[in-house]
């Protein structure tokens, strides 16, 4: 059995707090129902997958439906009954092992690049430990002693936005196995991005003094925080996404063989992987088309250019004689109302590292581990996507990846100087 350890709430910012004002009954039913809302929602993206669907691993960056699943019932199982519920009898003891993904504290765990190995626990019996987790977190809200309530409403709250994440990852990684498969599965036939405006104008960022980071409203992850002043320069920023047909300009224009435009880590990607498109793009006949969730699609070249990694939105930006903005210049334009598409779409590549903003400290213990020990060697991404769940999104939020990734929905914007 994995060690029960003691959690500090998290020191990120919480609408539970914001909710105390209410009586207790109402808040127990608030969070019983924003509970019941998302573990729903977690299930109905598995359902158009088969059992098979959901063991495969496709690359050690990818998690199966089905560990998904389980991952995020062991967090409130690890992290809010454990620790708080004397009488939760663990669903199963061989669970943790199997389904914590990077919590050192928590104990040890599973490879997690052979998580496609596990049949067994098997998707029914995942179902059955989900059922389990929620009823004991169900009752756990009800019954908890008001003078708990407090802290047990913060753990329920982070938890939910920590299965929201897994929720735009189940998506993000069956497409990734989907897109292995030469029959092209199809995961949802409605799916569909929003084309890119017409628009094609840079606008001024106010520039100055800006104050970016969480302002306290509502749920927050605790790398949105401080709250703090950053300098904005003179700069614009591109109204609208960069589309298909602009990154079809770029391709012509030898784009993925001028190693001119690329970092140096960039350029021996390109050459060792062979890149000369963004993922999923597969070329027959003189035709791009694109594997999606609604299986494989002629390139639109109106809707936005999509799976590209860091590397390749820096190349683009070079060759059209642009930047990415970065994230406080991205942050500020947002906040100031003049993007087009900042949520909902793509998300978009900042050239901004990931980095702990002034006077930032991690919780302590296990939660501590959730953003903290990540904040190196990778860049940061501003907006959301159409795979992120609705409402999981806010102009503050902090999305990171490694400059090579690209199986996320990830585009570009771009912002120029002058
Ligand atoms: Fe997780």
């Amino acid at each position: 059995m994995a060690t029960p350890i003691v959690l500090p709430v998290p020191r990120g910012s919480s609408s539970a707090r914001l909710r105390a004002g209410a009586d207790l009954d109402t808040q127990r039913g608030f969070w019983i129902e924003a509970f019941r809302r998302v573990r729903t929602e977690t299930e109905a993206r598995a359902a158009p997958l088969s059992a098979e669907d959901q063991i495969v691993q496709s690359m050690p960056d990818a998690s199966p439906t089905k560990w998904h699943r389980a991952h995020v019932t062991w967090f409130f199982e690890q992290f809010l009954l454990v620790p708080n519920d004397p009488a939760y009898r663990i669903f199963d003891e061989r669970f943790p092992f199997l389904f914590n993904s990077y919590y050192v504290a928590a104990g040890p765990r599973h490879a997690r690049p052979e998580r496609g190995l596990i049949t067994r626990p098997n998707c029914a019996d995942v179902a059955a430990y989900r059922a389990h987790v929620d009823a004991a977190v169900t009752k756990l809200i009800e019954a908890m002693p008001a003078e708990k309530t407090a802290a047990i409403f913060e753990i329920v709250e982070i938890g939910l936005h920590h299965e929201q994440q897994h929720q735009e990852l189940m998506l993000t990684d069956i497409l990734h196995a989907f897109a292995q498969n030469p029959v092209n599965p199809v995961y949802d036939a409605a799916w569909r991005t929003p084309q890119v405006g017409s628009k094609h104008e840079y606008v001024s960022v106010p520039p100055g003094i800006r104050s970016i980071g969480h302002d306290d409203e509502g749920f927050a992850f605790d790398n949105e925080l401080p709250r703090h002043d950053v300098l904005v320069p003179k700069m614009r920023i591109a109204r609208e996404l960069v589309s298909n047909r602009e990154w079809l300009e770029f391709m012509a224009d030898g784009g993925y063989s001028t190693p001119s435009l690329w970092l140096s880590d960039g350029w021996a990607i390109v050459q060792n992987e062979g890149w000369q498109a963004p993922g999923y793009w597969r070329q027959r006949e003189g035709t791009w088309y694109v594997m999606t969730l609604a299986g494989e699609q002629p390139v639109d070249p109106h809707a936005p250019v999509c799976h590209v990694s860091y590397f390749e939105a820096e190349a683009f930006a070079r060759w059209a004689g642009k930047h990415l903005p970065s994230e406080e210049e991205w942050e500020t334009a947002a906040r100031a109302g003049i993007l087009e598409q900042a949520f909902g779409t793509v998300w978009q590549w900042t050239r901004s590292a990931y980095l702990p903003y002034p006077g930032y400290r991690a919780a302590e213990g296990a939660l501590g581990e959730y953003n903290g020990k990540f904040m190196v060697s990778q860049m940061v991404l501003r907006g959301s996507s159409l795979a992120t769940p609705s409402g999981h999104e806010r102009v503050s939020y902090r999305n990171f990846f490694y400059p090579p990734a690209r199986w996320q929905f990830t585009g570009v914007r771009l912002a120029e100087f002058n």
